[in-house]
């Protein structure tokens, strides 16, 4: 049987577009992937605190370098939300096979849709862009307390409570970071 060209031509393109899409989709929404080195990942837990009573989220969960060791050795309970859906296999796999599976919850999907009000640790190891993007986020939704670690890039705008330039990370702490209250108690 003959194979149709345009067939072959269909076939072609619909790899592209799906090898496009899960090789680079990240890039459009803001970080390509890069996991975090471990003694950074270490640096952001032990610097944040992190303890078993925490309601971690990693934006941009990638392959899992700080979710499992927050599970792990930390013993919070953790969301990832990751938005390649090769990585977001990767991180269901790694939860069924180690332990904790239990303390760790994989979202599939636009950071930037997740709602971070539940949340006492945010960690982020993104870009400049998306990181500028999430202030106005966090300065909406994040509740008081709250802690966010950036890796490699702060948050402008506000003031950091601890910096450790040796492995990149900062450490905020809502509302003490600065930045602008939310909308609805500002001027009340
Ligand atoms: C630099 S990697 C960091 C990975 C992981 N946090 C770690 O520490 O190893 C950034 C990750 O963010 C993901 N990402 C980028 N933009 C995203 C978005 N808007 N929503 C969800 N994930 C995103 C990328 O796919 C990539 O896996």
């Amino acid at each position: 049987m003959a194979i149709d060209p345009i067939d072959v031509a269909i076939g072609l393109l619909l790899g592209a577009g799906a090898l496009a899409y899960f090789g680079f989709a990240s890039f459009a929404f803001g970080a390509g992937y890069q996991p975090t080195p471990r003694r950074a990942v270490e640096a952001m837990l032990r610097l944040a605190e992190v303890r078993p009573d925490d309601a971690l989220v990693d934006l941009g969960a990638g392959t899992g370098a700080i979710v499992f060791r927050a599970a792990r050795i930390y013993r919070a309970r953790v969301v990832a939300v990751e938005v390649e859906p090769i990585r977001v296999a990767v991180l269901r796999l790694r939860r069924r096979l180690g332990p904790f599976a239990d303390r760790i919850e994989i979202r599939w999907g636009n950071l930037f849709g997740l709602d971070f009000s539940t949340a006492t640790v945010i960690t982020a190891f993104l870009w400049p862009g998306a990181m500028e993007r999430l202030r106005p986020k966090f300065e909406r939704e994040l509740r008081p307390g709250c802690r966010v670690v950036s890796h490699h890039h702060p948050i402008v705008g506000w003031t950091a409570v601890t910096h450790d330039p040796e492995n990149h990370v900062y450490l905020y702490r809502w509302p003490e970071a600065g930045g602008s209250p939310p909308a609805a108690t500002r001027g009340t």
